[in-house]
């Protein structure tokens, strides 16, 4: 190919794309897109009956229960003829996921530890989301298939087999959401917005009233310019935390597990205090934090004494957006540790209005800055 005749392939082709572009181009500077014209004269309203049979959802407290029932024994018939060959013939051997087994460690440390499995009696906080699970998913080549007294007979057999209700039990509409789950301690309820409580604020029935995130729920979505609300120190911190943290081996003791609590009290205007009991793989240690809130400037200073033999100071920065929760983040001014010098940076992630978690590095002797754990913190619904 010549250089004259490709000079004008590529004008032609360039020619072509300022063709396709151009009206697009047009329309946009031109403002306002149509709107979309009212209905699209496609589909129809759905019936009573299409909609009941989609409207299968169930509650953790058991609200939308079906009539019927079952027992284990039925459970197990049923069992054998739908769901072993997927699950195994005990629940245990696979080969898609397992379904019985109990952890007797303490902690509930999934994450650490692969070999651990979630199961039914291991993982699952409430009896009444293993029905509507199966009922809505399985056999997977034909959920729905199973009629609700099958369901009912299906879940006592599952129950019976992590040993959580016993093996003669009959599970209907009214046992079910008594059922006490193993796990069910292990969660606590996603307050931030409104989403554990239903349209009118109130808590699902049978439970105390639970705090609410500091975020707004705005029934919209965000816009750029929504404002974040200043982060209210009292609402979340005030009263009593419990934590539990695996200590890397460092300059602050042995590697093990250190747990205890953290009182926050208010000492003034915008002044707190928060003193940690707690006990670890040297023994018992207390840390006070006195605490300062520059609420407009969003952050906070806290001075920390530590029983273990040192002090140090830290500044931290508050942040957050619409979209969930606040971080704060502390560096420390360096401190001495038997001679050594020690710094502390803490990331807090405060994941829920009972619950933060603390990202923890630390540096050696002006070193570079590594894990030092992950922290836990949180807080009963009863102690607010
Ligand atoms: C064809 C294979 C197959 C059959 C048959 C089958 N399952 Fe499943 N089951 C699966 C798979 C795959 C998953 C995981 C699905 C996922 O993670 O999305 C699963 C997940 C589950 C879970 C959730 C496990 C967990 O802890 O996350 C339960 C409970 C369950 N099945 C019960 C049953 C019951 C009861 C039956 C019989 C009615 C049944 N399954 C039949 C393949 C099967």
């Amino acid at each position: 190919m010549n250089r004259t005749r490709r000079a004008l392939l590529a004008t032609t082709t360039l020619v072509w794309m300022c063709a396709v572009v151009a009206p697009l181009a047009s329309s946009h500077a031109q403002g306002q897109p149509t709107p979309p014209p009212p209905t699209f004269g496609i589909g129809r309203a759905a019936t009573a009956e299409e909609i009941a049979a989609r409207d299968i959802d169930v509650g953790s407290d058991g609200a939308g229960l079906p009539p019927g029932r079952g027992t284990a024994a039925e459970g197990a018939a049923i069992y054998a003829a739908r769901c072993a060959s997927c699950h195994g013939k005990t629940g245990t051997e696979g080969p898609n996921d397992v379904l019985v087994g109990r952890h007797t460690a303490p902690g509930f440390k999934f994450s650490q530890d692969p070999a651990l499995r979630r199961t039914i009696g291991s993982y699952w906080p409430y009896a009444t989301t293993v029905f509507d699970y199966i009922r809505r998913a399985m056999p997977p080549a034909a959920p729905g298939s199973l009629n609700d007294n099958e369901v009912y007979a299906l879940v006592a057999h599952l129950l019976a087999w992590n040993e959580i209700v016993a093996a003669d039990a009959v599970m209907d509409a009214t046992a079910l959401p008594k059922v006490q789950m193993p796990a069910r301690e292990r969660f606590v309820a996603d307050t931030r917005n409104t989403s554990s409580t239903d349209r009118t604020g109130q808590a699902p029935s049978g439970q105390s009233p639970l705090p609410k995130g500091q975020m707004p729920d705005l029934g919209r979505h965000t816009q750029q310019d929504d404002k974040v609300p200043l982060f209210d120190f009292d609402a979340y911190f005030l009263g009593r935390w419990s934590f539990e943290w695996d200590m890397p081996e460092g300059p602050l003791g042995q590697a093990g597990r250190a747990e205890g609590t953290t009182i926050y009290t208010k000492t003034g205007d915008d002044a707190y205090q928060a003193l940690t009991e707690a006990t670890g793989p040297d023994g018992t240690f207390t840390v006070k934090e006195s605490i300062r809130y520059q609420r407009e400037e969003k952050t906070l200073t806290r001075e920390v004494v530590d029983s273990r033999g040192f002090s140090y100071t830290q500044t931290g920065t508050i942040g957050g957006d619409l979209g969930g929760f606040y971080t704060i983040y502390f560096e420390s001014t360096p401190f001495l540790v038997k001679g050594e010098l020690v710094r502390l940076k803490h990331a807090m992630r405060l994941t829920s209005p009972l619950a933060y978690r603390v990202s923890t590095t630390v540096s050696e002797k002006d070193g570079a800055f590594r894990n030092y754990g992950t922290p836990w913190w949180s807080k009963a619904p009863a102690a607010q």
